[in-house]
């Protein structure tokens, strides 16, 4: 019988790179810390505090945190930014009230919606037609919308997204509180922007009520830590604090919180060396692979103020394959099967590979060569395609959807049905019909076209992907 340890330690004995994450790479070099075996894993015995009471070494080491992101104070998560972003919603929002979310957020945000039962608006991202690829949130859109709806009492926006597009967060963070409303910046995928002034500026700079990082993301740290910073008065901390117990295990794990204080260690006394070293290796690679004559790596050039864009991070690798004879799938496998270097995500139009400081220079090497060589090998080709961000009719509040009387009916039949579940690809988890929006034409299309280009769809409680539940005693239409 294999275990799953045995499996993993299989895996650790291959020669795959890992260009996803967590951010230490499977690099024991990377990471503070010796001992990462079962001899240190302990519970709130004395000497050791408690963090959902913490007036010791984890009060100390959440502090440190602090003080390295120039914020008023940091929340340990152990439950990674979706317990982050749990508990900032929670406390920033009233039961029932209302919360203007950026569409294109991850499911956890909808997810304290539907706990919370608030009344959720919604913020389409700008476009960047040109690759396919969600942009940035308009100021402008964000005002009109507070102007328009003044029960607003908080926004919710990721930046960056996934794909390392950054939004204008300090026009925003201005507008928002000229409203008087909480900004919260998910910025799971920026813990690392403080270290070097070539990554874009932190939500926190910006000026952000809370700001949420993976560290585990583009850090060396352990999956599932990540941090929540209060970064004004806006948002009772209190709250906080009593929303982080209530979405965490009450055995926070002291493996877990180790390597968040030794990573924050670490980058308070090496933070600049290794920082500026990585960003000459981002940089080098870079330029080898402005080389590519088919495939595209997407640059700042490529995006930056357009489609309300205010940076890019350059730690992404964005591989565009528009223009050529394959999918982002496709060059996905290739990597996989013939390089042995396994991406972070693929969708139709490019491949993500994620870089962080505890990268090798053998990996990005390794990464140069594949490129280079599928690059050369492949046929240029004019593909029929299209993005947007479709932008379903939402009937019913996402809480009252999920806990409507439903029926389970073929999912390709379902136009015109109020959804009672989810639907997304995973990564990155956003999800492309949310609970209570009516099922459109156009939906079931895009559904059809990733069944056929072989994606995944997650969130549906049948993984068979065949049936999807509705609501049964519906709103007139
Ligand atoms: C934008 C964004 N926010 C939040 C999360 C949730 O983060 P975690 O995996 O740390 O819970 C993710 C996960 O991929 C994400 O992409």
């Amino acid at each position: 019988m294999e275990s799953l340890y045995d499996k993993l330690k299989e895996y650790s004995q291959k020669e795959n790179y890992p260009f996803h994450m967590p951010g230490h790479k499977r690099n024991p070099e990377s990471m503070n810390m010796e001992n990462c075996g079962e001899f240190i894993d302990i519970t709130e015995i004395h000497g050791f505090d408690n963090l959902h009471h913490s007036e010791g070494i984890l009060r100390a080491a959440q502090e440190r945190a602090a003080r390295l992101f120039h914020v008023r104070e940091t929340f340990y998560s152990i439950n990674g930014s979706t317990g982050a972003l749990l508990a900032a919603v929670s406390a920033a929002v009233k039961p029932g009230g209302r919360i203007l979310i950026a569409r294109n957020c991850h499911k956890a945000v909808y997810h304290a919606a539907a706990i919370r039962r608030l009344k959720v608006s919604y913020i389409y991202p700008q476009v960047e037609k040109t690759f396919g690829i969600n942009g940035g949130i308009s100021p402008e859109d964000v005002d009109k919308i507070l102007d328009q709806q003044p029960e607003i009492e908080a926004v919710v926006i990721t930046s960056p997204t996934y794909d390392g597009r950054v939004s204008h967060v300090k026009k925003i963070a201005e507008i928002v509180h000229t409203h008087k409303k909480v900004l919260i910046v998910d910025e799971a995928h920026g813990a690392h922007f403080s270290f070097s002034d070539q990554f874009p500026d932190s939500a926190v700079l910006s000026g952000a009520d809370l700001v949420i990082q993976s560290l585990h993301k583009t850090l060396p740290s352990f999956t599932q830590t990540a941090v929540l910073h209060r970064n004004s008065e806006r948002v009772n901390r209190e709250k906080l604090q009593k929303f982080m117990e209530i979405y965490q295990s009450s055995s926070p794990s002291y493996l877990l919180m180790a390597s968040m204080d030794s990573c924050i260690c670490d980058l308070m006394e090496h933070g600049k060396e290794k920082f500026a070293a990585y960003v000459r290796l981002i940089q080098e690679t870079r330029k080898k692979l402005s080389g590519l004559k088919r495939l595209h790596l997407i640059t700042k050039t490529d995006v930056v103020n357009k489609a309300a864009v205010a940076d890019m991070d350059i730690s992404k690798f964005v591989i565009s394959v528009k223009g050529v004879s394959i999918t982002g799938k496709e060059l996905s496998r290739l990597l996989r099967e013939n390089y042995h270097l396994e991406m972070e995500m693929e969708a139709e139009n490019y491949v993500l590979a994620l870089s962080s400081v505890g990268d090798r220079k053998e990996g990005m090497d390794r990464l140069i060569h594949a490129l280079l060589e599928i690059d050369s090998r492949l046929e240029r080709k004019e593909k029929e395609y299209f993005y947007e961000f479709r932008r379903e009719n939402s009937l019913m509040e996402i809480g009252e959807a999920m806990e409507s009387p439903s029926e389970r009916i073929p999912l390709l039949e379902s136009q015109g049905e109020i959804s009672g579940e989810f639907v997304y690809l995973y990564p990155p988890g956003i999800p492309l019909l949310v609970p209570g929006e009516k099922i459109s034409l156009q939906f079931l299309r895009d559904m059809r076209r990733y069944k056929k280009l072989g994606f995944q769809l997650e969130g549906l409680s049948d993984f068979k992907n065949e049936t999807i539940r509705v609501v049964k005693e519906g709103l007139e239409t």
